[in-house]
Order: C-alpha cells, then sequence, then structure tokens
C-alpha cells in the first residue's frame, strides 16, 4: 500500500466479456478494459459457453496487461488481485479464475474471490463517490433479477428474484422474435423508443402482492402468442409497438416492486444494476418515481451496468478492508448466490 492508497486488479470472465481494471480505494477507476465477445457469438444469436471459453483465454493476458498500462502501474503497486468465481460460465468463469491465481502466486498478493452480483451492486459505489449504505438495489441483468436490501458494505438481503426467466434474458428472447439481433436488450430499447408503449396491452405479472419475487415467462408466452396470432391472421406486426409494450410491461413491474421495497425498508436511496439497468425507459420511469416519491436515485453510466472489471474491483476493495483473502483452492461457482 502506498500513501494510504490501495490499488485492485480485477478480472471478469464470467459470461462474454473479458474485463479487468485497476481500482484506486475502491471508488477511483485508473483504468477499465472490456474485450467483448458480442461479435463471435451473435452469428449464433446467443452466447456460446465453449466458444467464450476458448475466447477468454486467447484474451486474457492482452486485457489484464492493458489495463495495468492504461493505470500506469506495474505489478508493485499491486495490493490484491479479485477475481468473479460466480455465477455465471464454468468454463468463463475459471479462465479468469486460473489467471488471477497464477498472478497472485507469481507477485505474492493476495487473492479475493467476489460475487458477480455483488459486482453489478457496486458499480454504484464508482458512480456516485458519495454513496454510502443502506439503500435497496434492482439487479436486473441477462442471468439475475434480484431486489436487494444492500444493509452495509458487503451485507445484503435479498428481498426477492425471479422465479423464472431474468429480466434480461426476456428482452434477448422477445427481440429475437421480433426479429432483431443479439444482444437484444440494447436494440429492442432502440426500437421502443419508436413505438407506442400502450399499444398492446401486454400482463404485468406481479405474483402477488406480498411478494417481491418476479416472473418473465407468461409475459414472454404473451408476446409470442400475440405474435402467432397476427401471423394467422394475416394481420400487421408493428414492430416499435410491440418493444414498446413490452417494454413497457417489464419496467412496470420492476419500478412497481422496487418502490414498495423502498418504502417498507423505509430507505431513501434507490440504486440499479446489471446491463439491463442502462434500458432508457427503466431509468426513466424509475426515476420519476423516485422524485414522486422522494427516493435519491442512483444508476451507473451504462458502461458499468454491463459486465466490466471496475465493479469488480471495488467489490475486492470491501473484501479487502475485511481480509476476506481466498487462496488457492478458490474455485467457479456457476450457481453462486449473494450470500446474505
Ligand atoms: O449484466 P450483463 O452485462 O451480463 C449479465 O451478468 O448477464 O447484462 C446483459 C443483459 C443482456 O440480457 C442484455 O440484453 C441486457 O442486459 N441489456 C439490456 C440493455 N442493455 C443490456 N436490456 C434492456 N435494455 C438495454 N438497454
Ligand atoms: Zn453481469
Amino acid at each position: 500500500m502506498k500513501d494510504n492508497k490501495v490499488l485492485i486488479l480485477a478480472i471478469e470472465s464470467s459470461c462474454d466479456e473479458t474485463a479487468a481494471a485497476v481500482v484506486e480505494n475502491g471508488r477511483n477507476v485508473l483504468s477499465n478494459v472490456i474485450s467483448s465477445q458480442i461479435e463471435i457469438h451473435k452469428q449464433f444469436g446467443g452466447v456460446v459457453p465453449e466458444v467464450a471459453s476458448r475466447k477468454h483465454i486467447e484474451n486474457i493476458n492482452d486485457v489484464v496487461y492493458e489495463a495495468l498500462i492504461k493505470a500506469q502501474v506495474n505489478k508493485e503497486d499491486i495490493d490484491a488481485i479479485a477475481v468473479t468465481y460466480g455465477p455465471g460460465l464454468v468454463g468463463a468463469l475459471l479462465v479468469g479464475i486460473n489467471f488471477a491465481k497464477g498472478l497472485s502466486y507469481a507477485w505474492e498478493k493476495p487473492l479475493i474471490g467476489v460475487n458477480h452480483i455483488e459486482g453489478h451492486i457496486c458499480a454504484n459505489f464508482i458512480e456516485d463517490k458519495n454513496l454510502e449504505p443502506p439503500f435497496v438495489c434492482l439487479v436486473a441483468s441477462g442471468g439475475h433479477t434480484h431486489l436487494v436490501y444492500v444493509r452495509d458494505y458487503g451485507e445484503y438481503e435479498i428481498l426477492g428474484k425471479t422465479r423464472d426467466d431474468a429480466a434480461g434474458e426476456a428482452f434477448d428472447k422477445i427481440a429475437r422474435a421480433i426479429g432483431l439481433g443479439y444482444p437484444g436488450g440494447p436494440l429492442l430499447d432502440k426500437l421502443a423508443q419508436k413505438g407506442k408503449k400502450d399499444a398492446i396491452n401486454f400482463p404485468r405479472v406481479t405474483i402477488d402482492d406480498d411478494s417481491y419475487d418476479f416472473s418473465f415467462s407468461g409475459l414472454k408466452s404473451a408476446v409470442l402468442n400475440y405474435l402467432h396470432h397476427c401471423e394467422q391472421k394475416n394481420a400487421e406486426i408493428i414492430k416499435e409497438d410491440v418493444a414498446a409494450s413490452f417494454q413497457e410491461a417489464v419496467v412496470d413491474v420492476l419500478v412497481l416492486k422496487t418502490i414498495k421495497a423502498a418504502k417498507e425498508k423505509n430507505c431513501e436511496k434507490i440504486a440499479l444494476a446489471g446491463g439491463v439497468a442502462s434500458n432508457s425507459r427503466l431509468r426513466q420511469h424509475m426515476g420519476d418515481e423516485c422524485i414522486k416519491n422522494n427516493y435519491k436515485f442512483m444508476r451507473p453510466s451504462p458502461i458499468l451496468c454491463t459486465d466490466n472489471g471496475a465493479m469488480i474491483g471495488c467489490a475486492g476493495y470491501y473484501k479487502y478492508l475485511k481480509k476476506e483473502f481466498s487462496n488457492s483452492t478458490l474455485n467457479a461457482m456457476p450457481n453462486l448466490e449473494l450470500s446474505e
């Protein structure tokens, strides 16, 4: 540690982004290098796990090296190496974990295993340097939809989660059904801006009033049924309206439950996290409701919403402060839960 500054080198490879970052004292990002595999997986219409692992192996050395160069630091400056160990694709995770283990051993630096969902939440600490817990955070990504009460640093209470599809997964599937490319979420978001959000009344699935759990498979079926029905009747499908109406149904439920959770927890702040947090309508609607209900609203910039190394570096820093280190037995945990 130099001048009371803790530098974490962070590595993220849980899905289709090979990413590395250098983060100072948890919140100051010195570098954040992301090598996306989107162009490769596009041709298959989704992430092919075996291909993702191989690409991570090809990329990881250069990505980590670039993160160090861009941050203008060398191995002596680094205090610890943080790496995502789950949840995610097992083969993809193992590439990052083994690379981090190798560096930790060779450089004689502590290793810190980080939960990917915790990383997404921590992106908010980078965006808002003064943010302190407690707050309610909606984490919505391609693999997860969690409503979390962040009690303190590293202390989470899971209020609800999806019982079937993740919000991002639903976006990707509907995008594919209306002929958009991969990844569908951002493309559907863009198309929806040209459509009418009340053109089609898709269901708002709230499960029941007392539950903070989500379910998106019924909505997905309703949209697919609508599309089949139009095709059978030779009726025109206005894709912009389908996109806007579907998006509104997802966003309505996400906002409703998040605001309800904040009221119940009596907290003053609401945060968004995960790839879907970059959705323009979700940001707008949640923002409006926060103003109406007097909550401070936090949302990371889009580059910090989707997978990146900086968020892992931030989460790793708070573990470093608590001396929560891992050893060489650290393994990939594809179904790792956010610990309560
Ligand atoms: O957090 P992330 O990068 O990876 C996971 O941990 O899953 O999230 C990726 C997901 C994808 O499903 C993608 O379609 C969705 O986030 N996504 C969006 C938007 N940008 C990314 N969904 C809706 N609107 C967006 N603007
Ligand atoms: Zn993610």
